[in-house]
């Protein structure tokens, strides 16, 4: 059997010369995401922006200089948890990536890489992110909650971009990551039931 870094391999190889959907013609570089094959935390933002399609790495531009800020106040390093997008090429002009662009791409790498890693937790970033786990939450309502989907663990965040952008949005976040080691506590109490675990999640 294939271990979960062999399985993470081939799927970045898959993800760097995937052409299932139009978002590939623009890319410089895919961006397949990064981070150790047994991490316990996941994080799944939106879509590679211009510094990400230039460099293949996932939030390596001022929002990902913030995450970084955000992941040590939760007291992790970037290099422990693993940090990847719904869809893994930047759409043109950053445009919102389209509803078939995002089942396709997740279909065929996101759901494939959280099975691999089986992450304790995974915090989506942003409203697209969230949409694959919630459909019908509002962010403003359920950002730093924990909630069981399918025996997975999700806590919706505040994209660290729109936080960047919107004051507003960057106290809530704070605390959002502040609280990330209490929830890993009190999941490592009560886990959720390993049975109920699907073999795909359900989008849209
Ligand atoms: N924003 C995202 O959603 N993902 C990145 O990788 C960078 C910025």
């Amino acid at each position: 059997m294939k271990t979960a870094a062999e399985v993470l391999n081939e799927l970045a190889q898959g993800i760097r010369s995937c052409t299932l959907c139009p978002l590939h013609l623009h890319r410089k570089l895919a961006v397949p995401g990064e981070g150790p094959a047994d991490a316990k935390v996941m994080l799944i933002g939106e879509a590679p922006g211009y510094h990400e399609d230039q460099q293949g790495r996932p939030f390596v531009g001022p929002a990902g200089r913030f995450l970084t800020e955000l992941l040590a106040r939760a007291g992790f390093r970037r290099e422990d948890v693993f940090i990847t997008n719904v869809v893994k090429c930047r759409p043109p002009n950053n445009r919102d990536p389209a509803p078939g662009e995002i089942r396709t791409c997740t279909s065929a790498w996101l759901e494939r890489q959280i099975e691999a890693i089986n992450p304790e937790v995974i915090i989506t970033l942003g409203r697209y992110s969230m949409a694959l786990f919630l459909p019908n939450q509002s962010i403003t309502k359920v950002h730093g909650q924990p909630h069981q989907v399918n025996g997975r663990v999700i806590v919706p965040m505040f994209h660290p971009a729109a936080a960047l952008h919107q004051e507003r949005f960057k106290e809530p976040l704070l605390k959002d990551f502040e609280k990330l080691p209490q929830i890993l506590a009190e999941l490592r109490r009560q886990p959720p039931a390993a049975d109920t675990r699907p073999q795909q999640l359900s989008l849209f």
